[in-house]
């Protein structure tokens, strides 16, 4: 269990550009971002934005241009490459809006996956607790294809939960989803996260769910500031 207030997450002045032909777009500008143990974070902005590359930068899938990332105090530039997917899968959990989920493995599956990139021993109990809390402890060797997409949405929340990340990173987890199981599945996120003690960087559209966080932030002119 994290310590209360410790600083899970941090990153200052984060820029990031892309260039395409001979255009240059400036994505991100100065964002900063504090996330403490067990605390949320939730951040709106328009479509194209750099949400995603936002979240891309903290989880380290993608270098920023310049500025500061520290996970639990650790500066990850420093990390090795050869080590970083492994270190990172031990730090944190991440749902995407189009779930990810392994299609030739079943729902069990999927979820021990995150152990195993992560080099940890399969703890198949832990699979089932957390996919028993999710709702689908029937469907355990089931293939993803026969679930919904709520459903398969809730294998990711449980996979993303596996290695008891201290931090989970979501990107509009519920986008892709009709109103109804995308509030069964924020419901799902928010409350297991609290239960979990893990802390999250919640990216989504809906104002509603947005206002559930802790904290309220708006990416707006590659900066985050309060909503
Ligand atoms: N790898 C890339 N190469 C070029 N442009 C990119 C790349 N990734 C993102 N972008 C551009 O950066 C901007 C922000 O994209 P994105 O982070 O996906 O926004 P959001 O998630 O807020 O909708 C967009 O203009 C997008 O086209
Ligand atoms: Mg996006």
């Amino acid at each position: 269990m994290n310590t209360q207030g410790e600083i899970i997450l941090r990153a200052e002045a984060l820029a990031k550009g892309f260039t395409i032909g001979t255009a240059r777009v400036e994505v991100l500008c100065g964002a900063d971002i504090l996330v403490r143990a067990g605390k949320s974070v939730s951040i709106r902005g328009e479509s194209g934005c750099g949400k995603t590359t936002l979240l891309n930068i903290l989880s380290r899938m993608e270098n920023p241009d310049s500025g500061l990332l520290q996970w639990q105090g650790r500066e990850v530039a420093q990390i090795r490459p050869a080590r970083l997917a492994r270190e990172r899968g031990r730090f944190m959990g991440m749902v995407f809006q189009s779930y990810y989920l392994v299609p030739e493995l079943d729902v069990i599956g999927n979820v021990l996956l995150a152990a195993k990139v992560a080099g940890m021993k399969a703890d198949k109990a832990r699979a089932r607790e957390l996919l028993e809390r999710v709702g689908l402890k029937e469907r355990l060797f089931a293939s993803p294809l026969t679930l919904s997409g709520g459903e398969r949405q809730r294998v990711a929340v449980a996979r993303a939960l596996m290695n008891r990340p201290a931090l989970m990173l979501a990107d509009e987890p519920t986008g892709n989803l009709d109103e109804k199981s995308g509030a069964v599945v924020m419901d799902m996120l928010l409350a297991i996260c609290a239960e979990q003690g893990a802390s999250l960087v919640l990216v989504t559209h809906n104002r509603a769910f947005a206002a559930r966080a802790d904290e309220s932030l708006v990416l707006h002119d590659g900066r985050l500031i309060p909503a």
